[in-house]
């Protein structure tokens, strides 16, 4: 991938893609400004470069729809503050406005195009679309991992028509950091995978299997693992087409030397609900009618002894209802057994990432990663789409 760096964008109009797709409340006051944050090195950079920066983005799922509460203005205020300039709110992505705006555009101009999304053929991954994106710009840099594992036209078809393509700082620093990893890494390897469904990470549990010495399996997707061994999980949720699948991960893994970790204790619950009656059961001792919401304090501490020894984590995904606080402590308890691990620790995923957040441990861990699917897709050692194209340049 060509770096920024390598291109010239003195007095060009670069077209910057971020993944400014940021957590709001209902009154659009943003939650977490770290994905606005992990992109201004690369706009400082074009800053002191002289370039026009028309910086693009999506937020949330619009549905191809103008909905006001997805605009991207409150985005813009904050990256002016963090910028101290003013950015230019452009009404839409594109069309006659939006080019005039652009056209007058002097060095060190800043003009943040309004939601991608509000277009269906950004998702689309629309060749008119992206050509009229492409077009208006002399420099296209694709800088937004958080959604490059997407097929969408402002990080793929974009490549076709954009002059020079290049990718930013953090494109770089996430795809590159996280390839490093993998290729040389310092051992033992600890993957700690959490979250829903164990079919969303089924290629992520596979293609790891290649590269660590223990996994650590938690959140609901654990039990299905744990129906395989013979555990009855009253009336927890269970992937029933899954249960086989999960058995064979579990005895390739052993085959392999790999140790897998899975809870020896829960939260349990009658209903999925915050307000509900707890209580803390050994695994094999679930009531029928309750079901598991969280990983219980024996497993957070045996969780802790297996990172003890770690030279690399890598964690994705809640080991439990991380949104309902009385199933949020086993999510806390790794978080802050991830930070205070000597090893080097890669933390991606949204719950994940909220998580460390909330404990004030960030600093403490050694690269967070922006990506949510995008983190996934990588742990399944999968190119993702929007780096391929600009590769296959
Ligand atoms: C994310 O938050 O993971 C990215 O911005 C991608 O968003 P999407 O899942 O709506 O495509």
């Amino acid at each position: 991938m060509k770096s920024i760096k390598e291109v010239d964008i003195a007095n060009k109009k670069i077209f910057i893609r971020v993944d400014f797709n940021v957590p709001m409340d209902e009154l659009q006051n943003i939650q977490n400004d770290a994905r606005i944050k992990a992109v201004l090195p690369t706009l400082r950079y074009a800053l002191d470069n002289n370039a026009k920066l028309i910086i693009a983005s999506h937020l949330g799922r619009p549905k191809g729809k103008f909905i006001p509460e997805f605009s991207l203005a409150p985005v813009a205020k904050r990256l002016g503050r963090l910028l101290h300039t003013d950015i230019k709110m452009a009404p839409d992505c594109i069309g006659p406005e939006v080019k005039a705006l652009v056209s007058g555009m002097k060095a060190g101009d800043i003009v943040l195009l309004e939601n991608l999304r509000f277009h269906p053929e950004e998702r689309k991954n629309d060749d008119a679309f992206a050509k009229e994106l492409a077009d208006l710009c002399d420099v296209y840099i694709n800088n937004a991992f958080a959604v490059s594992h997407r097929i969408n036209a402002s990080v793929v078809a974009i490549t076709k028509y954009a002059k020079v393509c290049a990718g930013g700082f953090l494109l770089q620093k996430e795809t590159g950091y996280f390839e490093k990893i993998m290729a040389e890494p310092q051992r033992p390897v600890v993957a700690i995978l959490g979250g829903a469904k164990v079919s969303d990470k089924l290629m992520a549990l596979d293609n790891m299997s290649d590269h660590v010495d223990k996994f650590i399996v938690g959140g609901a997707m654990a039990n299905t693992f744990l129906k395989s061994t013979g555990c009855s999980m009253g009336k927890s949720k269970i992937e029933k087409d899954l249960v086989e699948a999960a058995g064979a991960i579990i005895r390739k893994a052993v085959e392999r030397g790999i140790k897998f970790y899975l809870p020896v204790d829960a939260v349990v619950s009658r209903r999925f609900d915050a307000k509900a009656a707890t209580k803390i059961v050994p695994i094999y001792e679930i009531p029928e009618n309750w079901m598991a919401m969280d990983i219980g304090p024996a497993t957070s501490l045996l969780f802790t002894e297996v990172l003890y020894d770690a030279k690399t984590v890598i964690w994705n995904g809640p080991m439990g209802v991380f949104e309902i606080d009385s199933f949020s402590r086993g999510t806390i308890a790794m978080a802050h057994s991830v930070a205070n691990s000597y090893a080097l620790t890669i933390v991606g995923g949204g719950d994940t990432d909220v998580a460390l957040h909330r404990e004030g441990v960030t600093d403490r861990i050694t690269y967070i990663s922006t990506g949510g699917g995008a983190f996934l897709t990588m742990l399944e050692g999968k190119e993702l789409p929007a780096v391929a194209a600009l590769n296959n340049i």
